[in-house]
């Protein structure tokens, strides 16, 4: 199918932590590749967002590298997607400025993000509306993001209708979120918690785990009282192992029940690490080949800026026009009377 008639789809990660976790995997990037061939799909790695931790520079460089290689590693074809980084589109803070002028403090001040971090930088603020950004500018009609981020999307469709209302119609609103339920993955050793990155101990499942270092994890993955494998909500480990298994394998959760049905948990915990190993192991090895080859992957994220700025630039340019800043008059030779 040509571009033009296909869906747009824009989603972004950042590169923080030592990898990815199972959690990114199983609430966004696996949808983003299933994605690819029926929409116009534009992905990138959030290094402006990553700034909001004032990260070692030299760790950031190289995190945004490797995130990029996980992503291809995870299934992302730059043959088929537009993959690249957000710092190298200059429009993503042009925008953010424009719409963040549009912004009410208070609105701002409510986004659960900075509530819960009790304050912080401006940036952590204004974190939600680079977010808008991100999407508006590509004109996005849906965005495939973790449930979490369910709150950034309501901003960003209604900063797009204030846009519009005030300058008119510009910006393409996206999509209302649509998440799945019951697919939310939780820390192995506390499962009343998400999996998170930010937590990354051995209740955390990397995507770059080495086979060892997954089985271990797993093994000693808090379950709970009683010995039948089911899913329900007083067995909050055992229905996250079977959670797990059921997006690693493809088969549904009842199934899985009836495999294990006579079985005990420890049967539940070698499957899933064997699910696990099997899923990543190809990824891990597709990884390892594409760090090892850096000139490969400037040439991905070269080819991915420029095609992304391409149609960044076409909604900037619109936008500044709406917006009133004046065009620059063409440069002449300097001489010229
Ligand atoms: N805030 C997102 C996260 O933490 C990452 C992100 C930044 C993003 N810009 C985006 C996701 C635009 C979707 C679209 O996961």
């Amino acid at each position: 199918m040509p571009a033009a008639s296909r869906p747009r789809v824009l989603s972004g990660i950042r590169p923080t932590g030592s990898s990815f976790q199972l959690g990114n995997w199983v609430g966004a990037v696996r949808h983003w590749a299933a994605m690819q061939d029926e929409a116009d799909c534009f992905y990138f790695v959030a290094d402006l967002h990553a700034l909001i931790d004032t990260p070692d520079p030299a760790q950031l460089r190289r995190r945004t590298r490797e995130a990029v290689a996980e992503l291809l590693a995870l299934g992302l074809d730059p043959a088929r997607s537009t993959v690249f980084v957000q710092s190298h589109v200059r429009q993503h803070a042009e925008l953010a400025w424009a719409l963040g002028c549009l912004t009410g403090f208070g609105e701002a001040s409510r986004m659960t993000q900075f509530k819960e971090k009790g304050g912080g930088s401006v940036g952590l603020f204004t974190y939600p509306v680079l977010q808008a950004a991100d999407i508006l500018l590509y004109a996005a009609d849906a965005v495939p993001i973790g449930e979490d981020q369910r709150q950034h999307l309501e901003l960003t469709r209604d900063l797009a209708q204030r846009f519009n209302a005030r300058y008119g119609d510009t910006l393409v609103v996206p999509a209302a979120y649509q998440g799945r339920e019951g697919e939310r993955i939780k820390d192995l050793q506390d499962p009343a918690r998400k999996m998170s990155k930010s937590i990354g101990g051995a209740g955390t499942v990397w995507v770059l785990d080495d086979p060892k270092a997954l089985t271990k994890k797993v093994r000693s993955a808090v379950t709970d009282t009683g010995r039948e494998v089911v899913a329900s909500p007083d067995k909050p480990g055992v229905t996250n192992l079977l959670t797990i298994l059921s997006v690693a394998t493809g088969r549904d959760v009842p199934a899985l029940q009836d495999d294990f049905a006579g079985k005990g948990y420890g049967d539940l915990k070698a499957a899933v690490a064997d699910a696990l190993v099997a899923l990543f192991a190809p990824v891990r090895e597709r990884y390892d080949a594409l760090v090892a080859d850096p000139g490969h992957l400037d040439a991905v994220l070269a080819e991915g800026a420029e095609r992304a700025r391409e149609v960044a630039e076409r909604t900037m340019a619109a936008v500044r026009e709406r917006a009133g800043l004046l065009a620059p008059a063409p440069a002449h030779p300097t001489g010229a009377a």
